[in-house]
């Protein structure tokens, strides 16, 4: 996992390895300083020796100039390779999402990669910042304190070596209890980003329910528990600066005791004991301060895990070494196909076998859940069958490259979508290069050009993200004229028409088999009147087809078919009006 993350680094590898070094000259500096003022004190302020206060107040001034300006640097270059760091992280992720295959994104979810791609990028760009910083300054700052005091007086920093011992202790059990908190905490605020993303992305739903006031009391009590461990952690943390005021008071005040008496043995002068006033205070600041990067960096640790997961994630759907680049015919096979979501799960699809010619208009209706949807998906393979294969124009679908196949079989999805920009943009998606002609000509064939026209700038109106300012009907319309704008040898079609009423549904239909009669179409629907006209209808049940055949002779032996059939017709379930 570092490894990984530490090669996103990149090229920000020389601001990265020149933090530490600016650091250490920042510390040089400042750590030079108290030492330099007991000179100060003793040749020239207790000499009475002017020139002398002269030469060292200057040398302080240089000296605190440098350090002031290595400082700033440290600070520049780390947070240039960090924000880097985090840049580079998020194309990386942002990358290998692009090559996932659906069941890659089912295993994340949607909202789960959008809290790795923020908070935890965010998280390991301050872990590393501090890293690069803290990490080099405190421990050089501690021991560079410590080896000045020690070559001042050593039987004096007997008292610095037990400060610490006694700050070591409390900051272990503080940090040990902290922790714990702390991991407890990011947890919450994973519930909470999963209950803010779920219900912001919902937000028509939840309104259209009223379950605002369900919501709020549902998001109040994460905040809630948030809250609380927050205090609870914040209250630990408070203790910190108290406790070490007191034990850098006790320092003072031992420092005092002992440095006074061996100020009248005259083994220490005045200068050097307020120098080691100084010192006390930077080896005990960067003691509690490595502390700290040490819980941030364990902090931090569940974040880089989640995002090198991200990153390294193997597509469980590979390229093929010697990809097939054309398809070449529209005719689909089904050799005994069985297929499950998860591993070794339920079949949702079982032992299919079908065959369809290039060109025949195939209609496939059956219950909710009982597998069309699946069907049609292994057919551009956005899942890989569990056992037997799937054809398309007579070669294996892994044998052809993803975009050979995915650009001669199109597929509207059920659950399809606009992005954000013009009518023309996303009509594009289908083939970028098609001019305004082709583009209108496709939203002739699917009916959209009729209303498309109608909008206030026609096709270059903006349509909004996830195409919320089209109906649910001219949705569905744009998606089949951008699918038919590939040029499709195999044209899929997932409910696509479900929100269209039935008479412009019947006149997409009819200006298809006008259009591009030589395309294989395969039409999912739930509405016996979308398919009744095509060639062949395959009846699912259950994951198994039960039926494929004619609409006469389905109806003659399919008993399924004819319930479903006569159910709609009576205007029971679905339809209400007959024009065909
Ligand atoms: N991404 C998924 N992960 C796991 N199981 C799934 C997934 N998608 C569908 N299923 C399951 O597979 C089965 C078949 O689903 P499918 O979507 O193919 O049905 P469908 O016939 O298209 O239904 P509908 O008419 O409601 O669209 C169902 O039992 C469903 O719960
Ligand atoms: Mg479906």
């Amino acid at each position: 996992m570092i490894g990984t993350l530490l090669k996103e680094v990149r090229q920000y590898k020389v601001p990265a390895l020149l933090t530490p070094l600016w650091t250490t000259l920042e510390v040089i500096m400042w750590i030079l300083i108290p030492y330099v003022t007991a000179s100060l004190i003793d040749d020239g302020v207790m000499a009475g020796n002017l020139s002398n206060v002269y030469k060292y107040g200057s040398w302080m001034a240089v000296l605190a100039l440098l350090s002031t300006v290595f400082g700033v640097l440290a600070g520049w270059f780390a947070a240039w390779s960090s924000s880097g760091l985090a840049a580079n992280l998020r194309s990386a992720m942002y990358r290998s999402i692009q090559r996932y295959s659906f069941s890659d994104i089912d295993k994340y979810s949607t909202a789960g990669l959008v809290t790795r791609m923020t908070t935890d990028v965010a998280s390991i760009q301050n872990a590393f910042q501090m890293l690069l910083r803290t990490s080099f300054r405190a421990p050089l700052n501690m021991v560079s304190a410590l080896a000045m005091c020690f070559l001042i007086h050593r039987r004096l920093s007997i008292v610095f070596l037990v400060a610490m011992l006694i700050l070591s202790v409390f900051l272990a059990l503080l940090i040990s209890r902290a922790a714990r908190l702390f991991k407890e905490i990011l947890l919450k605020v994973d519930a909470l980003n999963g209950v803010v993303q779920e219900n912001v992305s919902a937000i028509r739903v939840v309104k259209a329910y009223v379950r605002e006031d369900h919501e709020i009391s549902k998001f109040d009590k994460a905040v809630l528990n948030l809250f609380t461990l927050n205090v609870r952690v914040e209250t630990l943390m408070a203790l910190n600066r108290p406790v070490m005021n007191l034990i850098v008071n006790g320092c003072i005040i031992a420092l005092s005791w002992f440095g006074a008496r061996f100020i009248v043995d005259g083994s220490l002068t005045t200068g050097e004991l307020t120098s080691l006033f100084s010192y006390v205070m930077t080896v005990l600041s960067s003691l509690m301060m490595l502390s700290m990067v040490f819980v941030q960096l364990t902090q931090s640790f569940a974040s880089g895990s989640r995002i090198a997961e991200v990153i390294e994630e193997v597509p469980d759907m590979e390229e093929p070494a010697d990809p097939v680049l054309e398809v070449p015919s529209g005719s689909i096979d089904f050799d005994s196909v069985y297929f499950s979501y998860g591993k070794g799960g339920d079949y949702a699809l079982e032992g299919i076998d079908l065959h369809i010619l290039p060109g025949e208009t195939i209609g496939i209706i059956g219950g909710t859940g009982s597998g069309k949807s699946t069907l049609g998906a292994l057919v551009s393979r956005l899942y890989d069958v569990s056992e037997g294969t799937v054809r398309v124009g007579g070669i294996n679908v892994r044998n052809f490259s993803l975009k050979t196949l995915r650009s001669s079989v199109a597929v509207v999805l059920q659950k399809n979508t606009l992005f954000s920009g013009t009518v023309f943009e996303n009509l594009r998606w289908g083939r970028p290069d098609a001019t305004d002609e082709e583009c209108i000509e496709a939203c002739k064939a699917a009916c959209a050009d009729e209303f498309v026209s109608a909008m206030s700038e026609g096709y270059n109106t903006r349509i909004e993200q996830g195409g919320t300012n089209v109906s649910g009907g001219q949705r569905q319309r744009l998606c089949i004229a951008r699918a038919l704008l590939k040029r499709p040898k195999v044209l899929i079609l997932d409910d696509s028409t479900s929100a269209v009423d039935t008479a412009t549904d019947a006149k997409i239909r009819e200006t298809f088999s006008q259009r591009i009669p030589g395309v294989t179409k395969l039409i999912i629907s739930q509405r016996v009147l979308s398919i009744s006209s095509a060639d062949r209808i395959a009846v699912m049940e259950d994951g198994r087809v039960i039926g494929f055949d004619t609409h006469e002779n389905l109806l003659k032996d399919n008993s399924v078919y004819r319930e479903i059939y006569e159910m709609q017709m009576s205007g029971g379930e679905g339809d209400f009006d007959e024009k065909k």
